[in-house]
């Protein structure tokens, strides 16, 4: 059942349905979990009785025991047969549901450890690129095309649906749509490395004008640093390696090996949601990456102690 009960915790939970499809999946687990509840519990009272009940009654005649045999096989063929029905029915109904028109289509980019995040748009201009953060309109079908740009990754969002594999040279499609708006987490589910347990990104679920406003506000380019130590703070991010990797639109900084940086501030984690985006973890991220992700591809900054300020300021200023 769809739970329109607003967020709860667990944020990251296959038993805590907000969409359609993640329903029909909790459904289908429960199915199977009671199912082997009742099966667990007749086989301890079966072996139960077979360890005693020998030592207190006469043999069983071999007729008997065949006969039990028989019941016992036919009643696990039975069990079985409804379980396959109710997977296969299940798989049906998802499949069902991905065929539903969507108003909006993402396109998501797996890569050792983070998830670039295209929305696409017909209109060109009006498509931008973001990092291991969604924003979906509650209520409505949104296409998500999954693409890998190395190794095979997994996405995962168990509160909206199942699993959707990224695999090399293959477009993966899932669908998703949210009933209830809040924020879910989601997480690579296919072992892809050193840091595949910090590959994690945040949905969030929003009504529609606030998705409307949110998509506004990405498609601008980066605010123009205004104080100072924000210019101090450009400077230094333009001068140091950052803009190889990072892209920075409305600046020279255009590369695309790393998380987009457009509006950095506007998201809620670092790193692929292995940290807060606050000032402090900020800090530690870019002098020492390694220390935080170990083997992530970033790299740490040589930076002066006094320009380590004014980089912090240029980066929170690009919301
Ligand atoms: Cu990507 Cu695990």
């Amino acid at each position: 059942m769809i739970n329109t009960n607003g967020p709860r915790l667990p944020l990251q939970s296959a038993l805590d349905a907000a969409g359609l499809d993640a329903a029909q999946i909790e459904n289908l687990w429960w199915i199977f979990f009671w199912v082997s509840v009742v099966v667990y519990v007749a086989v301890a009272i079966a072996l139960f009785f077979a360890l005693f009940r020998g030592r207190w009654t006469e043999p069983h005649s071999e007729r008997a025991a065949l006969r039990g045999v028989t019941i016992a096989t036919a009643l696990t063929v039975v069990t079985l047969f409804g379980l396959l029905i109710s997977s296969v029915t299940t798989g049906r109904m998802l499949a069902a549901n991905a065929r539903d028109e969507a108003s909006i289509t993402i396109e998501v980019i797996g890569r050792q450890w983070w998830w670039q995040v295209d929305y696409d748009h017909q209109d060109k201009s009006k498509r931008f690129t973001t990092a291991n953060e969604l924003y979906i309109p509650a209520g409505e079908t949104v296409r998500v095309k999954l693409l890998t740009g190395d190794v095979i990754h997994s996405f995962w969002i168990p509160n909206l649906n199942g699993k959707q594999d990224l695999i090399s040279g293959r477009h993966g499609d899932i669908t998703l749509r949210a009933e209830r708006p809040g924020v879910y987490r989601g997480q690579c589910a296919e072992f892809c490395g050193l840091q595949h347990a910090k590959m994690a990104f945040w949905v969030n679920v929003v009504p529609r004008e606030q998705f409307d406003l949110w998509a506004e506000g990405q498609r601008k380019s980066s605010k123009i640093p205004s104080s100072v130590s924000e210019r101090k703070g450009y400077e230094t991010f333009m001068s140091s390696p950052c803009p190889v990797c990072h892209t920075v639109r409305g600046t020279l900084a255009s590369g695309e090996t790393a998380p987009d940086l457009t509006h950095f501030a506007s998201r809620r984690s670092i790193a692929a949601a292995t940290l807060p985006n606050r000032r402090g973890y900020l800090a530690a991220w870019i002098v020492d990456p390694q220390h935080l992700k170990p083997g992530s591809f970033m790299p740490p900054m040589i930076v002066e102690g006094r320009e380590v300020d004014p980089l912090l300021d240029y980066l929170e200023s690009l919301d």
